[in-house]
């Protein structure tokens, strides 16, 4: 296994009185596409929370290339070039396409010139003069992963990017990852469509009530079919 650029060990965390991890274990290798699969409310998106510490109360453990981030504000977070991709996309609905991508800080050196994020998706530069709400949910989502590559992140947390999208649409976000993957990029990828998780993926990791119940490497994923459908109820 390469290097591990994130180590998940024993993490929980709690929304007030709520216990909602009950110890996390789980390593991203460097170069890798790992996901996190399970059902609504298990804990993945509080996982991605917990990473980019923007959650309460954490107790346990979270190393990025062996520094501890528990503790750390979340701008240091990003700081080390950890970018998160929230659920609901987070753009800027009233901006254009462009306008978007100039607005996230380039928090690090690294980060994509908007001709290389036109590069990666075409469609972008088409739209450029669009406003956010006249894109149609995949140009979102697009739009979305490319503002976090503007940041100059190394390591990108991209939580359901498949979520309400067409079957062609989904491709195209599968493509994309496969590229940035190709390109050196990091990236934890909460999913619940395992179909689409083995695309693009090296291993998964399936999550139960707040916890990693089995590691299953990409490679294997057919022989566990069965099993994967029973953890996701599908
Ligand atoms: N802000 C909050 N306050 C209290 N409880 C919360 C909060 N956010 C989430 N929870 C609870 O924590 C648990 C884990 O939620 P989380 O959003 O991490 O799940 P998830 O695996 O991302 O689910 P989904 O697939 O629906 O996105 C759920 O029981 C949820 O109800
Ligand atoms: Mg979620």
């Amino acid at each position: 296994m390469a290097e591990a650029v994130l180590e998940v060990r024993d993490l929980h965390a709690f929304y007030g009185e709520s216990h909602v991890l009950h110890g996390m274990n789980f390593s991203v290798p460097k170069g890798e596409v790992v996901t996190l699969l399970g059902r609504n409310g298990v804990g993945k998106t509080t996982t991605m929370r917990a990473i980019m510490g923007i959650l309460g109360r954490c107790v346990g453990s979270i190393r990025h290339r062996g520094e501890e981030l528990i503790g750390l504000a979340s701008e240091k977070i990003a700081r080390q070039g950890i970018a998160y991709c929230p659920e609901e996309r987070g753009i800027f609905a009233s901006l254009s396409v462009k306008e978007n991508l100039l607005l996230p800080p380039v928090i690090r050196d690294g980060g994509l010139t908007l001709d290389e994020v036109y590069e990666l998706f075409p469609i972008l530069r088409e739209r450029g003069a669009s406003q956010g709400t006249k894109l149609s949910g995949g140009e979102q989502q697009m739009l979305a992963i490319a503002r976090i590559l503007r940041t100059g992140a190394h390591l990108l947390l991209l939580d359901e990017p498949t979520e309400g999208l067409a079957p062609v649409i989904i491709q195209q976000i599968g493509a994309t990852i496969r590229r940035l993957r190709e390109r050196g990029f990091t990236v934890l990828l909460v999913e619940q469509n395992f179909h689409f998780a083995a695309t693009v993926a090296d291993r998964h990791y399936v999550v139960e009530h707040g916890q990693v119940v089995d590691m299953i490497p990409n490679g294997e994923i057919a022989a566990n079919e069965d099993k994967l459908k029973t953890y996701l109820g599908v």
